[in-house]
């Protein structure tokens, strides 16, 4: 099968596709850095700059993707929706869709799409895709799935005009496996939030995000059990993501060291793609789509849902974990040495939290004191 790879970022979508046996054809990402990415990693593919640029895609594509920009559709981001300056250039997809018809399109966006504006987002992307014929489902993926100590929540969403999406998006299930939580583990978080939110996650991160509350790209933190306070190397970020070590460092030569945290932030994690690329090369998928309810148009936008032109939408009762590789240890994940939390990003967070009225456990508060003491 052959992708076209629409804001492709540094790949993520296209390289778990890749490992899966698709072959990438095309590649379009506006960002230079991100560019010089791809143009290391892909090598020899052809990359255009702007999607509003493409009128048609080449021939003989298969698959389109599209990880569409999801600032205007974040809880972090502003929330101005599907038809925000950002997030809008989902119109520009659809033109193509429009002109080429590709039998298959995988969309990625962030979980928030289902649910700003009672789903406007998701709403518009479905209907649009009913008219130009095509079958759809989506369903919430998350990276721990595939055995990685990250958080991480997308909505991946597969429509097809010649075959079933739902029997192959929809048809694996399987448990979340069990966190380890207890006091030997380590804990990550966000030292940039501490008013609204922590991010806490338990033997994870939380989601690597491109951008943070204070404007700047910035890394989770991590609470080690023996009281240090780090943020991971770039290069474990990476890898959190299921790329290489220095996948991103191309983007060196066209900008900012860290810029590569935007960029690791901003991709899909690879195993996810991989395993959709899986699903789509292993063909004909004849189990039936588990537990599924009919949806009322007026109903919220479930988790995962299917549905298509002239059929009635169903949504469907499956979690956000399709396989369960056994998950490692987040202390035992890292490879590289991760450098300590600054004295004064550690100080400011703790201030944050201590003028809000976040619950937290106590032991992280006195170990957060000590640390700020120690390096004062
Ligand atoms: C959410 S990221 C996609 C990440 C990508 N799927 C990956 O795995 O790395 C959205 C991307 O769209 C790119 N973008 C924004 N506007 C664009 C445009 N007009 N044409 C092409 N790419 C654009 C951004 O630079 C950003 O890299």
């Amino acid at each position: 099968m052959k992708v076209a790879g629409l804001f492709a970022g540094v790949g993520g979508i296209e390289l778990g596709l890749e490992q899966a046996g698709l072959t990438t054809s095309l590649l379009c990402e506006i960002d230079d850095r991100a560019r010089a990415v791809l143009e290391h990693r892909f090598a020899g593919v052809r990359i255009e700059p702007d999607v509003r640029a493409i009128t048609r895609l080449p021939r003989g594509i298969d698959l389109l993707t599209a990880g569409f920009p999801c600032q205007d559709l974040s809880q972090a981001g502003n929330t101005r929706g599907i038809f925000g300056r950002r997030s809008g250039l989902i119109r520009a997809v659809f033109q193509l869709i429009t002109a080429s018809r590709p039998p298959w399109i995988l969309l990625e966006n962030v979980p928030f799409l289902l649910r700003l504006d009672r789903g406007r987002g998701i709403a518009y992307v479905t209907r649009k895709l009913e008219r130009l014929g095509y079958r759809w489902a989506y369903r919430i993926v998350n990276t721990q799935a595939f055995g990685i100590p990250h958080r991480r929540e997308r909505v991946f969403l597969l429509a097809s005009r010649t075959s079933d999406p739902a029997s192959l998006l929809l048809t694996q299930d399987s448990l979340a496996p069990d966190a380890h939580a207890g006091p030997d583990v380590a804990h990550g978080f966000y030292w940039t939030e501490g008013t609204r939110g922590l991010g806490w996650a338990v033997d994870s991160v939380p989601t690597i995000k491109g951008g943070s509350g204070i404007g700047i790209p910035s890394p989770p933190a991590i609470w080690f059990p023996d009281g240090r306070f780090v943020t991971p190397d770039i290069r474990d970020a990476e890898r959190l993501q299921g790329f290489p070590a220095n996948w991103t460092r191309p983007a060196e030569a066209a900008g900012r060291p860290a810029h590569r945290w935007t960029l690791v932030g901003n991709a899909v994690s690879v195993p996810v793609a991989r395993w959709i690329g899986r699903r789509l090369l292993g063909g004909t998928e004849t189990k039936p789509v588990l537990r599924t309810v009919e949806l009322s148009r007026t109903a919220p936008w479930p988790r995962a849902a299917f549905g298509g032109p002239g059929t009635r939408r169903h949504a469907v009762e499956i979690g956000a974990f399709p396989v369960s590789r056994a998950r490692r240890h987040l202390h035992e994940f890292l490879r590289f040495d991760p450098p300590p939390l600054s004295h004064r990003a550690a100080d400011g967070f703790q201030r944050r939290l201590l003028r809000s009225s976040l619950s937290r456990r106590t032991e992280f508060e006195d170990a957060l004191a000590e640390y700020v003491s120690q390096r004062a």
